[in-house]
């Protein structure tokens, strides 16, 4: 199989090939996901939760994502791989610069920062300095003080309208990737037909361009708390092999997500 780059993952969205992705933290895991054909892998600071055990991403690091990079690098030398920009790493353009310079160096072939049209400067000085960008919009982890905790976001027109704006900012910007979460299924359909770059759902519903789940959710290790855009993989499959082809397989064939894992508007 031929590796994975932003122009076949553009491709991809054009020939209505579903992309297929998942956080991934270290070299055994990467290996793995890259050995059983998955598009790409994010470094997310989900870290700070699924790793540390930290109750958010707010204490995750430059230092510590630019580790975990590393590993999974060392685990899957092709793997397209992004890497989170963490919380208040890109709070100005010159910020942004220097974090990112770290993960790239770390392994990473693009960063992702959330955030609406704030980050227009940055996202533009970024490309122009050779570092792709993934965006982010939705439900932002990074910003859950603010958010009042983890909730659907986009639901009323107003918000909805107003995401869909920033998306168009943010390609505008040069940003190559999307991540929609937690968003109405009828506002990720909207932006994913209106953008010309690929967008990643989770919890966003079934018509995104492709879909990640945090490896640790969708393998079922976070007893506590299932979110209901998670499906975990392993209950019915008797290996975490298997549990990661029946992921792999059901994005691409369009099972998952279904109804069940998403949200109406
Ligand atoms: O940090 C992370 O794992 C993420 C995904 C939820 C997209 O940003």
């Amino acid at each position: 199989m031929a590796a994975i780059s932003i122009a076949s993952l553009t491709k991809m969205k054009a020939a209505g090939d579903k992309i297929v992705s998942i956080t991934a933290y270290d070299a055994t895991f990467a290996r793995l996901f890259a050995s059983l054909g998955m598009d790409f892998m994010l470094v997310g600071d989900s870290l700070g939760n699924v790793v540390q055990g930290h109750g958010s991403t707010i204490p995750v690091s430059v230092a510590d994502v630019a580790y975990h990079t590393a590993a999974v690098r060392r685990g899957a030398p092709e793997a397209f791989v992004v890497a989170d920009m963490p919380f208040m790493s890109y709070s100005n353009p010159q910020q942004a610069y220097d974090s990112a310079a770290e993960l790239m160096r770390s392994g990473a072939n693009m960063v992702k920062l959330e955030g609406g049209e704030w980050l227009v400067e940055t996202i533009r000085g970024l490309v122009e300095r050779g570092i792709p960008v993934c965006a982010h919009l939705g439900l932002l982890p990074q910003s859950v003080n603010v958010l009042g905790g983890y909730k659907v976001q986009g639901r009323e027109q107003s918000a909805a309208d107003n995401t869909l704006r920033q998306a168009l900012a943010l390609q505008q910007a040069g940003a190559q990737l999307l991540v929609l979460e937690c968003v109405p299924v009828s506002l990720a359909a909207r932006i994913t037909q209106q953008l010309s770059i690929p967008t990643i759902g989770i919890g966003a519903g079934p018509d995104c361009d492709g879909q990640i789940l945090v490896m640790h959710d969708m393998l079922g290790l976070n007893s506590d708390y299932l979110p209901k855009f998670v499906k975990n993989f392993l209950a019915d499959h008797g290996s975490l092999s298997a549990a990661v082809s029946a992921y792999i397989h059901a994005v691409k064939d369009g099972s998952f997500p279904g109804p069940e894992h998403s949200f109406s508007g």
